[in-house]
């Protein structure tokens, strides 16, 4: 187990993005093939591979496509979820910049296999290089026969637009992303409904991350058992992680799924910078609960393991924390982060992240007490668990509560003293 290139194999070759040297290496080859199968058989192929999203939750892709309803009378949409707005992850960025058309292909066989003729890729706003990259490899598919009407002779019609956001967070989860999308504020919607059911414009849709769409033509092209073979009998594949903090060697690497975390780390980014000791790990976005270095030394970059260690794969993104970390103010700026980008919706996030952040602060500054320390894990128990529409005050508490708990000295170190309470006078 360790780096295993599928996806990224020709990511580093400087015309990577071009149609012609996508298509020389087999670029398109798995989009021929899905043209000639039935739209169930293309779901269940993707079903038995095994493969999840790759946008946060790990939901199994065939599974979510399973869900679109046949025989209605009602367009069905297809969804690229490209906002990446997760701290600390930056894998969707190499395959939007170095091989926009491996995400493409992929999005053209998920529409055949639901029958959608109509898809748009919602794009991070700052993510301007990669607009015009992914724009040009649309206009390039559409020149080439690969979009539009009558895909390469098949009868299959597919239209694809590119949608840049506005730089909000919370335009990632999906229907808020939708509600974007359609012009509106980018509120979270309540489920059910799921999009699969009602979706853009109130049709059945389907959302799927960058890297997700990605690993579709390959699965098409060499089969389902030969990508259930990489990784665990759980979690299949391979998959990209946006390394930073501080290592050595900060980047994308692509692995098998139930790489040793360690390996990641030491073999591939060589080992924590300047031979400092690791104080810890935060494995899948700041959203998902920290590891200290104990527990990094026997988690495995896989769905199950990181759920033994109460924690997730997220969005991919591992934030490594060495012992100079202050771990005090780097809680407070992800409360804070949460705090400004919760879309105010639901009591519990509105307040929540914001009364959390506030006593945060508080104590790095050295004015906080016990008291304020203890308040923050309280309210944590107000905010989570299906309280509000969305979970974004959920990833509050999973950036905030296990620091806390597991680095509680860090936090009481900051702490006021506790006032002594003067003695009751004599005779008083
Ligand atoms: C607050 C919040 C932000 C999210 N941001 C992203 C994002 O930037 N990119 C992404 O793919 N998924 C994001 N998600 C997850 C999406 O809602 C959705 O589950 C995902 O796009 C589904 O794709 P997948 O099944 O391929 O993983 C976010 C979820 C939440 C709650």
């Amino acid at each position: 187990m360790g780096e295993l290139k599928i996806l990224t194999k020709y990511a580093d070759h400087p015309e990577s993005k071009t149609l012609s040297h996508y298509k020389s290496v087999g670029g398109y080859e798995g989009l021929k093939k899905a043209l000639t199968m039935k739209p169930d058989d293309i779901v269940n192929e993707v079903k038995s591979s095994g493969l999840r999203g790759r946008g946060g939750a790990g939901f199994p892709t065939g599974l979510k496509w399973s869900f679109i309803p046949k025989n209605i009378d009602k367009p069905k949409y297809l969804l690229c979820n490209a906002d990446e707005g997760e701290p600390g992850t930056f894998k969707d960025r190499v395959l939007l910049e170095k091989l926009p058309h491996m995400m493409i292909e992929g999005m053209i066989i998920a529409a055949k296999a639901i029958d959608s003729h109509q898809g748009f890729i919602y794009i991070r706003g700052e993510y301007y290089k990669s607009y015009n990259i992914v724009q040009k490899a649309i206009d390039e598919a559409y020149a080439s026969g690969l979009l539009g009407k009558n895909i390469l002779g098949s009868g299959f019609d597919f239209e694809l637009g590119l949608y840049a956001g506005a730089g909000a967070y919370i335009c990632g989860e999906e229907t808020a992303l939708i509600n974007s999308l359609e012009g509106r504020r980018g509120h979270p919607r309540l489920k059910p409904p799921f999009p699969a059911v009602s979706g853009l414009y109130g049709c059945p849709t389907v959302v799927n991350n960058v890297e997700t769409f990605s690993a579709v033509p390959q699965i098409i092209m060499n089969g389902a058992a030969w990508y259930s073979k990489m990784g665990t009998p759980k979690s299949a594949g391979t998959r990209l992680f946006s390394v930073c903090g501080h290592v050595n060697k900060p980047g994308v690497y692509e692995i098998e799924l139930g790489t040793p975390l360690m390996t990641l780390i030491n073999d591939l980014c060589g080992g924590i910078k300047d031979g400092k000791k690791l104080k810890g790990i935060i494995p899948g976005g700041s959203s998902v609960p920290i590891l200290t270095e104990k527990e990094c030394r026997t988690a495995n970059m896989d769905f199950e393991s990181m759920a033994e260690h109460k924690t997730m794969l997220g969005s991919g993104a591992v934030i490594v924390l060495s012992e100079e970390s202050d771990i005090v103010e780097s809680t407070f700026r992800l409360a804070e982060f949460y705090s400004h980008e919760s879309c105010g919706q639901c009591t519990p996030c509105r307040e929540g992240t914001h009364w959390v952040a506030n006593l945060l602060h508080k104590i790095k500054d050295g004015h906080g007490t016990k008291k304020d320390l203890d308040l923050i894990l309280s309210l944590s128990l107000n905010m989570e668990g299906g309280t509000t529409i969305c979970p974004l005050a959920d990833a509050c508490v999973g950036a905030v509560r296990p620091a806390i708990e597991k680095f509680r000295s860090d936090f009481e170190a900051r702490l006021q003293p506790e006032k002594k309470k003067e003695p009751a006078m004599a005779g008083a």
